[in-house]
C-alpha cells in the first residue's frame, strides 16, 4: 500500500507515533519468508535441487505454492499437488492451481537449462486427472547433462519478477515492439494477446475492475481470500504463503486496529472502502493487458498456459514492465458468469478456446518479493 493511500486511512501521523514511530516501521521487513529469494541456486550442490530452488519461486494463485516434490534419484523427481492448498471456492476445478504448477515446470526448466542440463517433463504420467484433482503424479521430472546446451536469456529475470499490485504510471504508454516481444515469449501452440491502448484497452480496465469489485461483494468468495492474507511479519513469518500484507505502513493499521480481517470483510468499513478505491486505482491505471489462450480445456493445456505465462512474465520483467495477473473474470463461480461470457466473447471467438490467463501491464516502481516456503518443507517423505 502506498504512503497516499495509508495517510488517506490514518488521518493523520497520530497513527505512527501511536505504533512507535519510525524504528518500529522500519524493522517490519519480514527476513525469514524472503530467504527462499536468497539462497536460490545456492544452498544445494546438486543439478536437480538446484533448479527446483528455483522453481519454488514460480507465480501460484494466492501464493498458495500447492508444489510437493519426491526426489527419486539424484536426476528424477515427481511433482505432485498439496491438496490442502487449493482455492475451493475461486478455483473449483483446481484451474488455476494447475496453471501455477504449470509454471513451476518452466521454470524449473529454464533454471536446469542455465545449468547445463534439459529438463525432460512428462506430465501425468498416470493419466490426467478430470474434474478434481487427485494425489496422482502432476509431471515426472529428469534431467540430463547436455554439452553446449544454450542457457535462456530469460533466466537472468527470475529474481526480479514479482507481481505489482500497485497503481501503474498512468503517463507512460507501452509501446507496440514491446507487446510484441510479449506475444513471441512462448511457443506457438498458445496463443497469446495483447491490448495496449484503444478500446479493447478501456473495456479490459473496467471489466477487470468490475469482476473484482463484484469479487469483493461476493461474501465466501472474498472470505476465501481474507483467510488467507498474512497482515503483518509475524503472520508472514509462521505463514509464508497466501496473501501477504506486510510492511511498516500494514502492520502500523494493524496495530491500532483499523485493518484486521474483520474491517476487510465488513462493507462498512474504511478498510474495505479503502481496498474497493485501491482496486479502481489499480485497473482503470493498467496500461496494457496480456492474455494466455489454450485449445480446449485440458489439464495438460492449463499446464502449457502456466509454462507459457511464466514466459511472458519474465519477458515483461526484461522490458521493465509491472504486471499482474486479474483472473476474476475467468473464474468459475456463478457471480463470475457474466464477465466469464464477456471475456470470452471478446477475446476468445474461436470455438473451444478457452482464456486461462489475463493480466494487467504498466510502468511502476519496483516492488519487493512474496514470501516462500523453503524447498526442503515442498520435498516430500521419500526423500532417497
Ligand atoms: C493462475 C494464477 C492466477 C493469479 N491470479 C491473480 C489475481 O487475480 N490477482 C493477483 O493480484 N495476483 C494473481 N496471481 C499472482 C499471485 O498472487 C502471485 O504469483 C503470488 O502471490 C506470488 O507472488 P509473486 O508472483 O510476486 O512471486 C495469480 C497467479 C497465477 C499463477
Amino acid at each position: 500500500m502506498n504512503r497516499r493511500r495509508f495517510l488517506q486511512i490514518a488521518g493523520s501521523s497520530g497513527v505512527i507515533i501511536a505504533a512507535g514511530g519510525v524504528g518500529f516501521l522500519a524493522t517490519r521487513t519480514p527476513k525469514d519468508a524472503l530467504v527462499p529469494w536468497e539462497q536460490a541456486g545456492s544452498l544445494y550442490s546438486d543439478p536437480l535441487r538446484r533448479a527446483l530452488s528455483y522453481a519454488i519461486l514460480a507465480p501460484n494463485p494466492h501464493n498458495r505454492q500447492p508444489w510437493l516434490v519426491e526426489l527419486k534419484s539424484e536426476t528424477e523427481a515427481v511433482l505432485t499437488c498439496d491438496l490442502g492448498r487449493l482455492l475451493p471456492i475461486t478455483d473449483p476445478f483446481s484451474r488455476q492451481i494447475v496453471i501455477g504448477l504449470g509454471c513451476f515446470l518452466e521454470l524449473f526448466s529454464i533454471a536446469a537449462a542455465a545449468q547445463g542440463y534439459r529438463a525432460n517433463i512428462r506430465y501425468f504420467p498416470n493419466g490426467e486427472p478430470d474434474v478434481g484433482l487427485d494425489q496422482g503424479p502432476i509431471a515426472h521430472l529428469s534431467l540430463q547433462q547436455q554439452k553446449g546446451l544454450a542457457g535462456e536469456p530469460l533466466f537472468g529475470h527470475v529474481l526480479e519478477r514479482h507481481t505489482n499490485r500497485n497503481a501503474y504510471d498512468a503517463n507512460r504508454v507501452i509501446d507496440d515492439a514491446v507487446a510484441r516481444r510479449l506475444r513471441a515469449a512462448a511457443p506457438r501452440n498458445i496463443h497469446i494477446g495483447t491490448a495496449n491502448g484503444g478500446a479493447l484497452l478501456q473495456d479490459l480496465r473496467a471489466l477487470t475492475r468490475d469482476a473484482m469489485w463484484t469479487e469483493v461483494r461476493t461474501a465466501e468468495a472474498y472470505q476465501e481470500s481474507i483467510d488467507l492474507m498474512r497482515i503483518g511479519r509475524d503472520e508472514i513469518e509462521a505463514n509464508p504463503d497466501g496473501i501477504a500484507l506486510g510492511g511498516g505502513f500494514l502492520e502500523t493499521l494493524k496495530l491500532t486496529g483499523l485493518l484486521s480481517r474483520d474491517s476487510l470483510a465488513d462493507p462498512a468499513s474504511r478498510a474495505y472502502r479503502i481496498g474497493l478505491s485501491m482496486i479502481e486505482d489499480g485497473a482503470m491505471t493498467s496500461m496494457g493487458f496480456v492474455w494466455i489462450k489454450t485449445d480446449g480445456n485440458s489439464r495438460t493445456a492449463q499446464i502449457e498456459a502456466g509454462r507459457a505465462y511464466l514466459r511472458v512474465a519474465l519477458q515483461a520483467t526484461a522490458d521493465g514492465l509491472a504486471m499482474q495477473p486479474m483472473s476474476q473474470a475467468l473464474q468459475e463461480y456463478a457471480a463470475m458468469q457474466p464477465f466469464y461470457e464477456t471475456i470470452h466473447d471478446r477475446l476468445a471467438k474461436q470455438s473451444g478456446e478457452r482464456v486461462q490467463m489475463l493480466a494487467r501491464l504498466g510502468y511502476a516502481q519496483a516492488i519487493g518479493p512474496a514470501p516462500r516456503w523453503p524447498l526442503a518443507t515442498r520435498i516430500g517423505p521419500k526423500e532417497s
